[in-house]
């Protein structure tokens, strides 16, 4: 049986735009004005798992017990309003190489394509940088109530794309976000060194043609 590929879901952190840097700033600022230690490899971590498990991970990561909810709350909304502050400054600039590329060939190709991001900033991030109308579908963080690893966040994506996970293909730079696509029943594409477990990594979305695409798809679910 042939298999062809109707989908692809997009992660939009760290995949499609450079938000990435934004909230390791935002925390790292936070983390400072806190006296808690934070850096490049504790924020690997954060990748892709919601505002507050993020935080959690930093006390965790300090061997800190977490203060009262209202003022854990209070952090979160400080972080949230300088990373809002740093999205404020983005423009379609911003969009990563080949990016557009990519979601335009697919188009062309006839394959739907969906972003599925852990974000509650995701709406403000496709309108700073003009990509909402290179998307079908979008499903973000004021969608879900579980947070990557778990796979709501791609199950919307796939609902609202009326496709079913064995028809998409799933593209992440998180390792939480593999866990989310494979546990969504759909195969991994991985970008960089921290997309652990994927069935193929690329080093950017540069690096990808929708024949790429296809061919992983087809190997991968003939694999089973
Ligand atoms: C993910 C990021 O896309 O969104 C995480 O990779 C971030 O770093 C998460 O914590 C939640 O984002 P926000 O914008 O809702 O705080
Ligand atoms: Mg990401």
């Amino acid at each position: 049986m042939r298999h062809v590929l109707r989908g692809v879901i997009f992660d939009l952190d760290g995949v499609l735009v450079t938000t990435d840097g934004f909230h390791y700033r935002a925390w790292k600022e936070l983390a400072d004005e806190l006296g808690l230690a934070f850096d490049e490899k504790v924020n690997q971590r954060l990748r892709g798992v919601s505002r507050q498990e993020s935080l959690r991970n930093i006390y965790d990561h300090n061997r800190k017990p977490l203060p009262t909810d209202d003022v854990f709350r209070g952090y979160c909304d400080r972080k949230n309003r300088r990373y809002v502050e740093l999205v404020g400054g983005m423009s379609p600039v911003d969009v990563l190489p080949g990016a557009l590329r990519l979601l335009g060939a697919l188009r062309a190709a006839g394959i739907r394509t969906g972003v599925a991001s852990a974000s509650k900033n995701t709406p403000l991030v496709l309108e700073r940088t003009a990509l909402r109308p290179h998307i079908d579908v979008v499903a973000d963080g004021n969608d879900t109530t579980r947070s990557k690893p778990d796979p709501q966040v791609f199950q919307i994506a796939l609902q609202r794309l009326d496709l079913k996970p064995e028809e998409c293909l799933g593209v992440e730079d998180a390792t939480a976000g593999i866990e989310a696509i494979h546990a969504a029943g759909m195969k991994a594409v991985g970008i960089g060194g921290q997309a652990v477990g994927a069935e193929r990594v690329f080093g950017s979305v540069l690096g990808i043609s929708v024949r790429d695409l296809m061919i992983v798809f087809e190997e991968e679910t003939r694999k089973g």
